[in-house]
């Protein structure tokens, strides 16, 4: 028997992608070479979706179509919002957008590779619809109209949810927190959804199964359960005295530590500045104390530095975004980043299969059932 395999697929090179680098050298992130610090200061979320999906920055006009493409494909199809309202109102809203997911999958399937831009930009534009639609049935019985006038996906999203119009502020800061969350390599939920793409099977399969990996709290359900711990603390030092408490305790703190950041993840610090002007214009001081204290003490006690999900915790919430949305934005996002991996891998195929050190029982003789 050989050495034990590097748990969890650790420093394992999987694959080839031109999509992104991270964390060259312990640190940075680039989309197809351009850096995320770039992206987030001068890109619309459409152009960093245009360029993950066609692989090159959009001109002027290719951006106008692309935006009246996805404008034109925000509607849900009227047998979907029938399953939409069948779903309770107690289910999570990443369960939904996985059903919605699959649903449309069975309604307007691709029709073979060459479809895939269309289904994936059907996808990119509906999903808002999907969960806002299902989220306003079901809190307040309300049918919303999802077709809406809104330039751009984060205004699609935040108009819908709250009914009007989003300010500048509002808009630019959910246009950064979607190109960050846009698309990240070999993560867990890109890579299952490369799996299932590798065994050519169809766009929406792939899709769902890349939510279904990123619902789970060590991936990007850490933003909720970030929310959730960020919640519990009145003040800075109420805050600190727990989290002692809790890493005395060998607890997880959620929104902090990466698999392959070993300095610090780019992201944060961007989001991080997001946060911190959203507190001040939203009155929320507090929620961003008490974030930044947490973030003091991971740091003093443990050598640990905020993940992405950490400040997109307090940003979203001063966007008024409800807590189980959070994960879903993320969806919103990384549909694009999914996308570009399944036409990657699907562009130069192998079926991913890899192989398991077996550690059972040796070989043994078969036993009739009553001499067992
Ligand atoms: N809080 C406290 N300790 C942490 C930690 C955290 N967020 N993340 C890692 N550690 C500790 C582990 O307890 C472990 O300590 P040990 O060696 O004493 O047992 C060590 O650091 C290594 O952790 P491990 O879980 O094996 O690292 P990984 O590379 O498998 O995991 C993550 C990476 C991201 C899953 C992990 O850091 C984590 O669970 N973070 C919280 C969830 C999160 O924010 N996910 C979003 C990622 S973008």
């Amino acid at each position: 028997m050989g050495n034990k395999p590097a748990g969890g697929l650790e420093g394992v090179i999987a694959g080839q992608t031109r999509l992104s680098t991270v964390g060259v050298d312990g640190v940075g992130l680039t989309y197809l070479g351009y850096s995320i610090e770039d992206l987030a200061a001068h890109a619309e979320f459409e152009e960093v979706a245009f360029l993950l999906l066609y692989g090159h920055l959009p001109t002027r006009d290719e951006l106008m179509q692309f935006k009246a493409r996805l404008a034109s494909a925000r509607s849900i199809p009227p047998s979907l919002k029938s399953v939409l309202e069948q779903l309770p109102g107690s289910a999570h809203p990443m369960d939904v957008l996985r059903t919605g997911c699959s649903a449309l999958g069975v309604l307007e399937p691709e029709v073979d590779f060459a479809d895939q831009h269309r289904a994936a930009e059907r996808l990119l534009a509906c999903m808002p619809s999907l969960l806002v639609y299902w989220y306003h049935f079901q809190t307040s019985g309300r049918r919303i109209e999802v077709e809406v006038d809104a330039d751009s996906i984060a205004d699609h999203f935040l108009h819908l949810l709250h009914g009007r119009p989003a300010s500048e502020q509002h808009r630019r800061a959910m246009h950064v927190a979607l190109i960050l969350y846009a698309e990240h390599e070999f993560n867990a939920s890109t890579f299952a959804a490369r799996i299932v793409a590798s065994t050519l099977s169809d766009y929406h399969s792939a899709i769902t199964a890349g939510i279904g990996a990123l619902r789970g709290p060590l991936h990007g359900g850490a933003n909720e359960a970030a929310m959730e711990l960020i919640d519990q603390f009145q003040d800075p030092d109420s805050a600190e005295g727990s989290l002692l408490e809790m890493l005395a305790g060998k607890q997880k703190i959620m929104g902090f530590g990466h698999r392959v950041y070993k300095q610090c993840d780019p992201r944060s610090d961007i989001i991080q500045k997001w946060s911190k002007q959203l507190c001040e214009a939203a009155g929320q001081q507090r929620l961003y104390s008490v974030s930044e204290r947490i973030e003091q003490v991971m740091r003093r006690e443990k050598r640990m530095f905020p993940n992405l999900d950490f400040y997109s915790a307090s940003a979203f919430r001063c966007l008024d975004i409800p807590t189980a949305m959070f994960t879903p934005l993320f969806v919103l996002s990384r549909i694009t980043g999914w996308s570009a991996h399944i036409f990657e891998q699907r562009g130069d195929n192998r079926l991913i299969r890899p192989a398991a050190e077996y550690i059972g029982p040796a070989a043994r003789p078969w036993l009739p059932v009553d001499e067992r």
